[in-house]
């Protein structure tokens, strides 16, 4: 045991850049989504921007995601007909001729990228696109794959813990992706101010039910052993792509040859809502067979299941959560990277004055066996 963390995990940035949804769901009919904590009305102008504003409307706070679009740019209030345009501000009052000045509603930024619609719940003046996370493997040629999204009934900060640490495999996805060795390896950890990453390496086994599948894909007829690899590479606030695969064993994947084996890149990002609840987009990506739509939908419906067990494991967690307010989570070796995730996350509610989060009794080591 490493250490100890408190269990009272209910807040979050706000200064960040959060996935609100898929691009293609956003569109000419206004979307309702949480973004910590923050309910928002999503929806494109005619020329395609995304827009984010608070889904309350000035007036008496009918949700303007019940509500429909005008024009280019404008929303009407469904109840008594208040315009605003893309920017938040009121442009038509139906039942009166003057404006009041004040009529507004709070618009957040927003960014299309990776195939998602981002946006920054918190001061826009500090909302810069440089800082949205590194997904690249979701729009990049050499990379194609599919994903969902789920809305899991759990804090945000017990998915990632889940992610961060993935010996949870061997239990949680025994009939797939779990075997003995996940356990029995070691592994490493290193960090930096807005980065975590755990390397592990599983040489010479067998290949799971999920692997075998996968080098059968790529190599038919394929049977033997294989070199196995997970690198968790996290990213403030909640984005987490795990570089993941197989190759046949001793033909130098661990050295830097990957050619005799199978890459994928399960891609992660999740967005609290409020403290009890997340949206978790994920997609499986993979750099081999990328004309083969087959794999693909096999890929995302097989991911999709395995996710299912982790869902229903997450919401037991959180109602236990619940049911013992106060309680001391108890941290051993392998949560050393969700340790320094929890740290990372601590820094950024310091950052905007908030802090939610005890720090850990003791430092997780970094480089753990
Ligand atoms: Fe929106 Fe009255 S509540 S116009």
């Amino acid at each position: 045991m490493v250490g100890s963390t408190t269990a009272k995990i209910f807040d979050f940035p706000r200064n960040a850049w959060y996935v609100a949804a898929w691009d293609y769901e956003v569109g000419r009919k206004p979307l309702a989504r949480t973004i910590a904590g923050q309910p928002m009305a999503l929806f494109r102008t005619e020329d395609g921007a995304p827009i984010a504003l608070a889904d309350a409307c000035w007036h008496r706070l009918a949700p303007l995601s019940m509500g429909t679009l005008v024009g280019r740019d404008e929303i009407q209030c469904p109840y008594h007909g208040l315009r605003y345009d893309s920017a938040g501000r009121c442009t038509s009052m139906p039942a009166q001729e003057t404006i009041n000045p004040s009529a507004r509603v709070p618009a957040f930024a927003t960014v299309d990228r990776f195939r998602y619609v981002w946006v920054w719940p918190g001061d826009a003046e500090l909302a810069d696109p440089d800082l949205i996370p590194d997904m690249h493997q979701m729009t990049d040629a050499a990379w194609t794959g599919d994903g969902e999204l789920i809305h899991a009934p759990c804090n945000y900060q017990l998915v990632l813990d889940n992610l961060m640490d993935l010996t949870h495999e061997e239990f949680v996805h025994s009939s797939s992706i779990g075997q003995a060795e996940l356990s029995e390896s070691d592994f490493l950890t290193s960090h930096t101010d807005r980065t975590v990453t755990v390397e592990r390496w599983m040489r010479d086994i067998e290949p799971p039910p999920f692997w075998l599948k996968n080098m059968r894909d790529r190599f038919p007829g394929f049977s033997g052993r294989v070199d196995r690899w997970q690198i968790i590479h996290f990213e403030a606030p909640s984005t987490i792509r795990i570089d993941v695969g197989v190759a046949e064993a001793g033909t130098g994947a661990p050295e830097v040859d990957r050619s005799r084996g199978v890459n994928g890149y399960v891609m992660n990002t999740i967005t609290p809502e409020t403290d009890r609840s997340c949206l978790y987009f994920w997609s499986f990506q993979r750099n081999y067979r990328l004309e083969s739509q087959l794999i693909t939908t096999q890929l995302r419906n097989g991911v999709h299941n395995v996710f299912g067990e982790d869902e229903r494991m997450l919401a037991a967690q959180q109602a236990a959560i619940d049911a013992n307010p106060g309680y001391e989570f108890y941290s051993l070796n392998i949560d050393a990277g969700g340790m320094w995730v929890r740290r990372i996350l601590d820094g950024l509610l310091a950052a905007e004055g908030r802090s939610a989060v005890a720090p850990p009794t003791s430092a997780p080591s970094a480089s753990v066996a």
